[in-house]
């Protein structure tokens, strides 16, 4: 959704600007600008639709040496230029952009109104940049605390004063900010892809922190007045990596970069000499982990998919009760939340609106959130305060592929760490354990040898009326994902169910234009599974199964069988989810989608 980058140094900003706001266009949006300082004024260029557009209509000249871009998701007023960020004051010597949701803006509006202002969009934003400017006397943050002092929502804001030059003013409440200190310039964004390429020495604002960046750093404040300093911190070298290299999609590469981001997830958490695992950022001692009484997994989307199998894996091999709820439907239902309890917040991005209200209703009702994350810094890693990271690296296609396998394998360690605690022999720890870390391998291997028969699969969905996804077990969490994927990449229609479940209804649908995908590695539940692959056939369905390498029987099942190395269960949707992610990319690829963004979706929900 919305992003915002800021520039101040001694090169022109305008291409910093537009290369930053290139970096952010993963997140989705529908408008761009940019404004820069030019002599006693802001000079404003704003445009419908992509960065490339904003790009071509910025003069090569545009002077400025400070600036802030923004491209905007729309959510107060239509998708037009008047409505595009940043906006200025009525005297044109004060640019601001902002993202979140000014709650009181009609009210501020109304005053503002009455106080002669005529407002040139029907934005939130814009009551934001008058009241800035009402305030300002001759201190640029002075303004912006008084102007934020008046006002109920969410914000992440950047602002340029023409009477200060090389000053971006930038506060936060509820809507992430980082700095990055280079070399005599200094940069902001909303997300830290934006400045990884630039400088990976970067500090993020905490809510109600309000900044003054100029080319030597920033000077930080809070809200009320008082002073404060944040840690610098170093951002990881994978960040710095956020290209398409050769790949002709970052879905593809990201799939295809799997191996190195697992193989960065388990490093140094699996131990294998005492058969347990390490994950330092729980800060957990082994009296605190076996008092957990019951454990919850919340996200959204495939981090709730995700979640699932980390609740399996906590209550199978752990033996803790456990959940996965989808975080939107957690936050409002009044959860019963025990002081033994033990929640995890799962999310790529960190950022995810549903997802962070359910970590603060966990922490309102006195519950103890972990958060399994991988953007370092984000507000649901600083709202948990302790947690996992994720390590995937910059995910920028809008659909998760990387992330999912990662959090994956981040919530197994957990649960392999809780188990060997609570249950869990040396031996039989050890054993998950060299499992878990022979698996980024495994999958390096089978992405290199992509079996022709995921094309027959394309061929068979994409000609689908309706594409069915069957498993049972964390094969389920599977076919959710899978469903998911397809949806996302390929808009095709689709649905995931428990396999055991068809005969209760969803069955009626089966003909023989629904191809149905099975996941059926081979565990206890295989030959289960195999009976319902026997039903929908019965009834015309053709079948693709996802099975393990050397199970013939589920081979000759299948119209199409897709074999992937063997595991036991837990770690199987490591593997099985494979094909699945190629499936929704190649299907997308055959019918013309917009592979890294698909239509009406944005990388990161920040909005409820
Ligand atoms: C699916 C997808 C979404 C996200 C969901 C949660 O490919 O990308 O379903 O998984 O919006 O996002 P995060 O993980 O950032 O909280």
């Amino acid at each position: 959704m919305c992003g915002i980058v800021g520039y101040v140094g001694e090169k022109r900003a305008a291409p910093l600007l537009l290369d930053g706001l290139r970096r952010l266009e993963y997140r989705g949006y529908d408008s761009a600008g940019v404004a820069t300082l030019d002599g006693d004024h802001v000079q404003i260029v704003r445009r419908v639709g992509f960065v490339q557009n904003l790009a071509a209509a910025i003069p090569a000249d545009m002077p400025g040496h400070t600036g802030i871009g923004h491209t905007r998701w729309a959510t107060h007023g239509g998708v037009t230029e008047q409505n595009a960020h940043p906006h200025a004051d009525s005297t044109n010597r004060i640019a601001l952009a902002h993202n979140g949701i000014i709650e009181n803006h009609a009210l501020l509006r109304a005053r503002l109104e009455d106080e002669g202002i005529v407002f040139r969009s029907e934005t939130d934003t814009e009551v934001l940049a008058h009241l800035v400017s009402k305030f300002y006397a001759g201190d640029p943050v002075d303004a912006v605390r008084k102007a934020l002092l008046l006002v109920q929502g969410t914000y992440g804001i950047a602002v340029i004063f023409a009477a200060h030059p090389g000053v971006i003013v930038a506060a936060r409440n509820g809507s992430p900010l980082v700095v990055g200190k280079g070399d005599g310039e200094t940069f902001l964004a909303s997300d830290p892809h934006a400045l990884a390429a630039y400088t990976r020495q970067v500090v993020y604002l905490e809510d109600r922190d309000i900044a003054r960046i100029d080319q030597q750093g920033w000077t930080l404040s809070r809200l009320d007045g008082s002073d404060v300093s944040r840690v610098v911190e170093v951002l990881g070298e994978e960040w710095a990596d956020d290209g398409r290299g050769d790949y002709s999609h970052h879905m593809l590469k990201e799939i295809r970069e799997q191996p190195e981001s697992l193989a960065r997830c388990l490093r140094g958490r699996v131990v294998p000499e005492s058969g347990g695992a390490r994950l330092g950022g729980l800060d957990m001692d082994p009296r605190d982990i076996a008092s957990i009484q019951r454990v919850g997994v919340l996200g959204c989307g495939t981090s709730f998919h995700a979640g699932l199998v980390g609740a399996a894996a906590m209550e199978s091999l752990a033996r803790i009760p456990a959940f996965a709820e989808i975080a939107s439907e957690f936050r409002y239902r009044n959860p019963v939340i025990g002081r033994d309890d033990m929640f995890f917040a799962v999310s790529q991005s960190g950022e995810t609106a549903d997802t962070l209200g359910a970590v603060r209703e966990v922490q309102v009702k006195g519950g103890r959130i972990f958060g399994v994350v991988n953007v370092v810094g984000s507000s649901i890693a600083r709202a948990c305060g302790k947690g996992v990271y994720v390590h995937s690296g910059p995910e920028i296609a809008v659909a998760s592929t990387k992330a999912f396998t990662s959090q994956v394998a981040a919530l197994l360690v957990a649960a392999l760490s809780f188990a060997r605690t609570r249950t869990l022999g040396p031996h039989e720890g050890k054993s998950f354990g060299d499992e878990l870390l022979a698996v980024p391998s495994a999958v390096g291997e089978w992405l290199q040898s992509e079996p022709q028969s995921v094309m027959d699969a394309v061929e068979l969905v994409t000609k689908g009326r309706f594409v069915f996804f069957l498993g049972r077990g964390v094969s389920h969490a599977v076919a959710l994902e899978g469903a998911l994927k397809l949806k996302e990449i390929a808009y095709l229609p689709c649905m995931a169910y428990p396999a055991a479940e068809m005969k209760h209804g969803p069955i009626a649908l089966i003909d023989r234009n629904t191809p149905v995908v099975v996941i059926v590695p081979d565990d206890v539940m295989r030959d289960k599974t195999l009976s319902t692959i026997a039903e929908v056939k019965a009834r015309g369905a053709r079948v693709i199964v996802v099975h393990s390498a050397g199970d013939m029987h589920a081979a000759r099942v299948a119209d199409i069988s897709i074999p992937v190395p063997r595991a036991s269960t837990l770690l199987s949707p490591l593997l099985t989810v494979l094909p699945l992610q190629l499936l929704a990319y190649r299907s997308g690829l055959a019918l013309g989608r917009d592979i890294d963004r698909p239509r009406n979706l944005a990388k990161s929900v920040t909005v409820e």
